[in-house]
Parts: C-alpha cells; sequence; structure tokens
C-alpha cells in the first residue's frame, strides 16, 4: 500500500469531544442488535451506525435465517450441508457451534416479536440451493430481514442503557501503544457544533456489515462500503479470505434502475431460469439445475449471457399462482408491479451481482479478532463458518449467533470497564500534500466498475494485476488526502479494501468455493487448502 496512514483523519483527542461507553457496537444489522442486548444484560453500551437503524443489509434480506426446524432434519445434516458448502475451508468445531444454537435463538427472535411465517402452529420452512431439508425461516414472506430487525430494535429501544447513536460515520478504531483497541473517532452528523468525535469504549464489536457496493453491480445498500474492513486493516487486525466474494445469481435486471434482490427462495419453490432464446440452461450445468450453489449458477448465467450476446438471463414464475406469489413474495411482487413486468404473463430479467464477503476481519469461536477488546460478528468478521462459500441463509443465523456471543465476551471483560481504560493521548497528524486531487466521486464509480470486469466471478491473473496496477495509481493521488466527509472517507476505504481482496484473489491460484480462477480451474489440495491471511 503506498503511503500507509494509521488514521484517515488529523487527532488531537485533547480537543475534541469525547464519549465513554463499557461496549461500544458499531454497526445496527442482526449480529450489531443482537449484541447490544446482550452486553446491555450488565454494562451500558453505544451503538453507532452509519444512517438509521432500518439501513442495513439484514433489514432487505429476504429469504430467511437457516435452521433445524422441521423433525425430519437434524443437525448433522446442517453441518454437513455447511461444510459441504465451504469446500474444505470450514471450521467444524465453529459450525457445530452455530448450527446447534439455531432453533434456540429463532424461538426467542419470535418471542420478541419476529412474525415468522407459519404452518399449522409450526414455523414454515423452504428450501435455498445446498441444503439438503426445507430449513429456511421467513417472515411476512420475502420481508424476513425486515421482520427481524424490527424486533430486535425494539428489543434495543427497550434497554435504557444502550444509547443510540444515528448518522455516525466511524472513520477509525482508536489503539493504544500495545495495540489495544480503546474506541473510535467518528463523525457524528447529529451533532450542531463541530461534527468530530471520540467514543472510549472498553469493549469495541465491529458489525459493519458488508462490502456489495466495492462492485458496481450488488443487492447491498449504498451503506455497505467495506468501512470496516478498511479501520480494522489500518488498526492492524489479521484479515483471511478475502478473496471469497458471493455473487448471488439473481438480481433484477432493469437498465438503469438500481439492482434488487430476488430471492432463491423463489427458485427452491419452483422458479426456472430460461435463456433469451427461452431455453431451460440450469441442468446442462449441474445435476441441482436451479437449486446448484451460487457460484455455480451465477457463472452458468454469464456463460448463458456469453452464448446468447444478451446482458440477462430470465427467472420464469409463470406457473406460480398470482394470488399466492403476491403473498408469499409481496417485496418481488411490488418491485415487478413497479416495472410493469406481470409475473403471471412476463418473465423477470436477472442477472448476478456482488452479494457477500465470505472472508472478513479474522476471529475466534467466541469472535475474538487479533486486537485485544476489539470482537467482530456478522459478515464483516470470517469466524470460520462459511469457509470458501456460505450456505444461503447461513448468515443471518451466524449474525444472531456472534451477536449474542461477542455480547457476552463484553460482559465477561466488565471488570475492564470504562472507568478503568487506560485513554491514550492520541495526537496525529497527516503531512500535508500538494499532489493533484481527484475527483472522489469519479474514482469510486471507475473503482466499482474496474472491480465488476476484473475482480468479478471469473478471474485470471492479467486482470487481477492490472486492478492492482490501477488502485495503487488511484490510491497514490487519494490516500494522501484528508477529508471531511463521507463521501472521501469512503473512497479511501473502498480502495484499502479493493486491493486486499484483489491481492487475496491474485493469490489463491485455484478455483474453489467462490472464488474462480479461470487460469486455475481446479481445486488445489496441496497448496491451498488453507486460508489466505493478510494484516497490515
Ligand atoms: C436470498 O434471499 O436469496 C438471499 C439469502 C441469503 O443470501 O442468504
Amino acid at each position: 500500500m503506498p503511503e500507509f496512514k494509521r488514521y484517515l483523519v488529523n487527532i488531537d483527542s485533547n480537543s475534541t469531544h469525547q464519549l465513554f461507553t463499557d461496549c461500544l457496537v458499531i454497526g445496527a444489522g442482526i449480529a450489531g442488535l443482537r449484541a447490544a442486548i446482550e452486553a446491555a444484560e450488565c454494562c451500558n453500551v453505544i451503538i453507532v451506525c452509519k444512517d438509521t437503524l432500518e439501513n442495513s443489509n439484514t433489514w432487505k434480506a429476504q429469504g430467511g435465517i437457516a435452521s433445524v426446524l422441521n423433525k425430519t432434519d437434524t443437525f448433522e445434516s446442517h453441518i454437513s450441508d455447511t461444510m459441504k458448502t465451504g469446500c474444505g475451508l470450514s471450521d467444524e468445531g465453529v459450525v457445530d457451534f452455530v448450527v446447534r444454537q439455531g432453533p434456540e435463538l429463532i424461538e426467542q427472535l419470535l418471542r420478541w416479536g419476529t412474525e415468522f411465517d407459519q404452518i399449522d402452529g409450526r414455523i414454515a420452512t423452504t428450501l435455498e440451493g445446498g441444503h439438503s431439508h426445507q430449513r429456511v425461516a421467513h417472515a411476512h414472506g420475502d420481508e424476513t430481514g425486515r421482520g427481524i430487525a424490527e424486533a430486535l430494535i425494539r428489543k434495543v429501544c427497550e434497554k435504557p442503557n444502550i444509547k443510540i447513536i444515528e448518522h455516525f460515520y466511524t472513520v477509525d478504531l482508536l489503539t493504544n501503544d500495545d495495540n489495544e483497541c480503546v474506541g473510535v473517532i467518528g463523525h457524528d452528523k447529529q451533532r450542531p457544533s463541530g461534527a468530530d468525535q471520540i467514543v472510549w469504549a472498553a469493549n469495541t464489536i465491529l458489525a459493519t456489515g458488508g462490502a456489495g457496493q466495492l462492485y458496481r453491480e450488488t443487492t447491498n445498500p449504498e451503506v455497505a462500503t467495506g468501512d470496516g474492513i478498511a479501520m480494522a486493516y489500518r488498526a492492524g487486525a489479521i484479515f483471511q479470505d478475502l478473496e471469497f466474494v458471493q455473487f448471488h445469481p439473481t438480481t433484477l435486471y432493469i437498465a438503469g434502475a438500481s439492482r434488487a434482490l430476488i430471492t432463491e427462495t423463489l427458485r427452491g419453490e419452483g422458479a426456472v431460469l430460461l435463456d433469451s432464446e427461452g431455453r431451460r440452461f440450469m441442468k446442462a450445468y449441474h445435476e441441482s439445475a436451479e437449486l446448484a450453489p451460487r457460484d455455480i449458477v451465477s457463472r452458468a448465467i454469464l456463460a448463458q449471457m456469453l452464448e446468447t450476446n444478451t446482458t440477462h438471463v430470465y427467472l420464469d414464475v409463470r406457473h406460480f399462482d398470482k394470488e399466492h406469489f403476491s403473498k408469499r413474495f409481496p417485496q418481488i411482487f411490488e418491485l415487478c408491479e413497479g416495472f410493469d413486468i406481470d409475473i403471471s404473463r412476463d418473465l423477470i430479467p436477472v442477472r448476478p451481482s456482488a452479494h457477500y464477503m465470505v472472508g472478513g476481519v479474522k476471529t475466534d469461536i467466541s469472535g475474538r479478532t487479533s486486537l485485544r477488546n476489539l470482537y467482530a460478528c456478522g459478515e464483516i468478521a470470517s469466524t470460520g463458518l462459511h469457509g470458501a462459500n456460505r450456505l444461503g441463509s447461513n448468515s443471518l443465523l451466524e449474525g444472531l449467533v456472534f451477536g449474542k456471543t461477542t455480547g457476552q465476551l463484553a460482559c465477561q471483560h466488565k471488570e475492564t470497564g470504562v472507568v478503568h481504560i487506560k485513554h491514550p493521548l492520541i495526537k496525529y497528524q497527516i503531512p500535508p500534500s500538494n499532489r493533484t486531487r481527484l475527483d472522489a466521486a469519479d474514482v469510486t464509480n471507475s473503482l466499482r466498475a474496474l472491480m465488476w470486469r476484473n475482480v468479478g466471478i471469473t478471474r485470471t491473473t492479467q486482470p487481477l494485476s492490472e486492478a492492482q496496477e490501477i488502485i495503487v495509481f488511484w490510491q497514490r493521488y487519494v490516500m494522501d488526502k484528508i477529508f471531511d466527509t463521507p463521501q472521501g472517507w469512503e473512497c479511501q476505504n473502498m480502495l484499502t479494501v479493493c486491493l486486499l481482496i484483489a491481492r487475496s484473489a491474485q493469490m489463491r491460484q485455484e478455483s474453489r468455493g467462490v472464488h474462480f480462477r479461470s487460469d486455475f480451474p481446479n481445486i488445489d489440495d496441496e497448496h491451498f487448502k488453507k486460508h489466505i491471511e493478510i494484516t497490515r
């Protein structure tokens, strides 16, 4: 990385507005909210989030949350499906730990008010690719994420010892000389007098979510720019498996409109993929056809688009009962209607897009990172559950389990609580630079297009090298500047994370899980049945 900066902004902790807490949670998706609820059992908590509590990947989740909820299903089967999908890189101890907690934590969500859809008084479940049993629970049809988030937000709001700060852009994790995390510096848009704010924390839980916005095409909301990854990298945390970026096969493709997820559970319930000539093609690629693993479906769609020289393929749901469809998939029904797609007559145009960061900040089975007092949970964390690929709907489950676990850790560390933190004096000054200024918005757009072209679904050496060269070039003109708005910091963070992904993808000279190298199309257990770790 050229001209590495520890912090993105100048800091003088003596003259910056300060808050103090036992436990700071950064992010308000399922993992962050669940962590805050748990930590609030024993200590004071502050949750900061970049936008509002409602703007998260969790809120947008459609398909559901996977767990063993049927009598015919078993923990062993869920464990085995997860291990198989992880292609040799999942940690069986972690998989076991997560899977076995599923039913209890989902029951708890039900008690807290998530209206899971039910049949005969039991939680209804459906199928997604890679699951050998129906185990995907859903709420309000395809509005599962909203159903879960609303219940957790209500719970958080009931707790008098949780303070919520929305519109807080966390710029950096603060560390002391012993490399312990001691809190964050951020930008509080809502503070009237000067927005810089330090939050000193005895425990910091990183739950910043995903990074889909690194790609031109994504299912993720605008806030998912990978800031958590970049700030943890600057702070010195260890990362693993950043090359594993999951692409969702079916995103609504309407030129000019922003992409929207079309849930895999549609295929689980019988939707089929057709190419532009009306041919059902998935059977030619995998015996499980539309329910093959996501990476296989995504690559098959790309191949079919290339063969037919088109920008998309189609999902065919014309055989669904329209009335049933509108109730089972209300969000998608409304979305289609908005574009005059009559699902009983018309095909739904779709193509793949970036969906989920499989790799992330390396944690142990409790969510501890390599930095003291810093924990990670949810999509930002690489706990060992997903390995080289993520089984659909295992992510909400992981967020729930590790949210709870990291919240408990904060409780265990209560004795090192806020009164005991040694607040270091932090003074950090970035030298002025008179190098040419690039337009951050322009760089961000070009970067997203570059990632899509060169570090996308199919990768190979030359484009990966070129991507790194171009990113390093942009970094030279962007990383030396001091920005005072989120747009600039996001651009700096995105450049950092994209370079880490491209480097990791270059290093893994094999194809495994969601990482496909056309120059190394096979799995290579001899050299690569291991994690690729990166640290500053
Ligand atoms: C979907 O509904 O297809 C997405 C679910 C997931 O990514 O786990």
